[in-house]
């Protein structure tokens, strides 16, 4: 506290939008993007690169970023399942990129047709090839309290999947409520697991908001060591493969419960304001 520093990663374009059953138009991916850049966050995930017939909406992603304009000092991030969605980020100059993997079999399974351990052997390359080209890669996991399709997670299987993408060379660790279903104290068992597995500061909560419970599952995390938070402006979106799962907790609304602990985010809540705005009618319009 006392004006500690903890980082918003603003994932609204890609976690956001990638929802959103009307395909929206790259032009207006790139404004909002591009308002986005102008809020002080230091990373943006914008893109993914994962078959347009599994998620449509994201098949823009190389006009995106090559359609944003950069600001010095942010990273705009990308996904990337497999070799193929590396390939992909790296022609449209993405200045990171995150391979995805699953704490449960089930949703590993709906979400990128692999088990866990098939899941890891296709991302190992891709780790590989990102770390050899001097390419930031973070891991997230999802469903790491309960799956949509198995129930619910033990935090022993989070710390496996954890250590895994850690021993890869994943430079962060994104924790997913996918479901947005968990109590805090499944977030502080689950975060304790973890970080038997791995260390503190590689950790970030990743939290959608079905039940209204992401700004105090936030909370526990910090009571845990987690200084960085995934949000999406808006509040926007969901995931196509956890039916009936809500979006992230919304960028404006963390920002503003952090600064109410006494945390400094950097960011300028005019503009997120104005860009929860933009983001919303983006969803309206459908
Ligand atoms: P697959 O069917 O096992 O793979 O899909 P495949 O290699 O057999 O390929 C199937 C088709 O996809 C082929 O095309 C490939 O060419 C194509 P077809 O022959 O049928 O015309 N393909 C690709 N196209 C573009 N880019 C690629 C690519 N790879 C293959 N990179 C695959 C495996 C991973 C591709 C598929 O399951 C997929 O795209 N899944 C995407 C799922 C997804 O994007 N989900 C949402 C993001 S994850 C999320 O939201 C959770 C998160 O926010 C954290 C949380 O909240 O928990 C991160
Ligand atoms: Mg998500």
């Amino acid at each position: 506290m006392n004006g500690e520093f903890v980082e918003i990663f603003e994932v609204g374009p890609r976690d956001g939008l990638q929802n959103e059953k009307r395909l929206i138009d790259a032009a207006d991916k790139i404004a909002l993007v591009d308002l986005l850049s102008t809020a002080g966050f230091h990373r943006i995930e914008v893109a993914s690169f994962v078959s347009p017939k599994w998620v449509p909406q994201m098949a823009t992603s190389a006009d995106v970023l090559g359609g944003i304009t950069r600001s010095k000092g942010i990273s705009y991030a990308a996904l990337t399942p497999n070799m193929r969605g590396f390939d992909g980020a790296v022609a449209a100059k993405a200045d990171e990129v995150a391979i995805f993997g699953s704490a449960s079999e089930g949703f590993s399974k709906a979400n990128i047709n692999a088990s866990i351990e098939e899941s890891l052997e296709r991302f190992r390359p891709v780790a590989q090839a990102a770390i050899a080209a001097e390419i930031p890669v973070r891991g997230y996991i999802s469903c790491v309290v309960n799956c949509p399709y198995d129930g619910a997670t033990a935090p022993d299987a989070v710390a496996q999947v954890a250590r895994e993408l850690h021993a890869m060379g994943c430079y962060e660790l994104s924790l997913g409520d996918t479901t947005g279903h968990a109590y805090p104290e499944e977030i502080s068992a689950m975060l304790r697991a973890v970080r038997d597995a791995v260390p503190d500061a590689v950790l970030a909560g990743h939290y959608h908001d079905t039940s209204g419970r992401a700004l105090d599952n936030i909370e526990a995390s910090l009571n845990e060591g987690v200084r960085v938070f995934d949000a999406a402006i808006g509040g926007l979106g969901g995931c196509p493969y956890a039916p009936g799962a809500a979006g992230n907790v919304a960028t404006e609304a963390v920002h503003e419960r952090l600064t109410q602990l006494g945390y400094a985010t950097g960011l300028n809540a005019n503009v997120l304001n104005r860009a929860a705005a933009l983001a919303l009618s983006m969803r309206e319009e459908g």
